[in-house]
């Protein structure tokens, strides 16, 4: 397969590295460091990032939180590792723009979808921070939507699990992997990739997702220069 332009979600909870909480710096900037290879390869990158590492809206809830109160503030812990992002690609030379859905203009551009495509035309790495400025949706909605708009030719899905399986690899050690999988077979099978708002925008838009493993370094390049690593889901 061969990419023009990607949208590469990435989770919050995998900037903490060894850590609680928070934001590792030793992980932030390996990152930097791989996305800056993607980028000289001329390819366009999109970001989206989640904010599991600092808050999440759903643990909110479940703790008596109001539900948008807390995915409000899921929605700032995004902007947060946006920035993060930004600073650690900076730091690597790379030229980037963040967006974000909610407006916080001091701090980043409004969310538009115009000004991106152009910020990606010009080689700039394009965050896209606040989700998508709505409670009750992931940062992985977020995602697809966004790669949707942009007309990004498919989703990264960087996780700590290398691919979609049959069963929990973390539980199951004789789980077996699927290279390729379809939209469908996922549903049936009964699998989990991402939540359904996710999973059927993404399989309505006919927007292939790539699971694979952000933290094994080396991966993304690698995957952007057509080896087969991770799970292709398709139609
Ligand atoms: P071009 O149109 O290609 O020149 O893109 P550009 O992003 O360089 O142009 P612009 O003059 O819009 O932006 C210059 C700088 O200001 C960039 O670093 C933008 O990220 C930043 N910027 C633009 N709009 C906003 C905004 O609403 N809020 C914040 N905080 N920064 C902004």
């Amino acid at each position: 397969m061969q990419y023009k332009r990607i949208l590469l979600k990435l989770s919050g909870e995998a900037l903490m590295g060894d850590r609680q909480y928070g934001i590792d710096p030793k992980r932030l900037a390996e990152y930097a460091k791989e996305i800056k290879e993607v980028v000289e390869k001329g390819i366009e990158v999109a970001i989206v990032i989640g904010g599991g590492n600092i808050f999440r809206g759903v643990a909110g809830a479940s703790n008596g939180m109001d539900r948008v109160q807390g995915d409000h503030m899921g929605m700032l812990a995004t902007v947060i590792n946006g920035l993060a992002l930004q600073s650690a690609l900076e730091d690597e030379d790379v030229h980037t723009r963040l967006q974000t859905a909610l407006e916080i203009k001091e701090v980043a551009e409004p969310y538009i979808k115009r000004k991106a495509i152009r910020h990606l035309e010009k080689g700039r790495v394009v965050i896209f921070g606040a989700g998508t400025g709505n409670p009750y949706f992931t940062t992985d909605t977020a995602a697809v939507l966004r790669a949707i708009e942009i007309n990004a030719d498919c989703i990264l899905k960087g996780t700590r699990v290398d691919g979609v399986y049959d069963s929990d690899p973390e539980k199951n050690k004789d789980a077996i992997k699927f290279e390729t999988i379809t939209f469908k077979d996922v549903i049936s099978k009964g699998l989990k990739v991402m939540d359904m708002t996710a999973f059927t925008l993404s399989q309505e838009n006919e927007l292939p997702i790539i699971i694979f493993d952000m933290n094994k370094e080396g991966n993304l390049v690698k995957l952007v220069s057509g080896e087969e690593i991770g799970t292709i889901i398709n139609n």
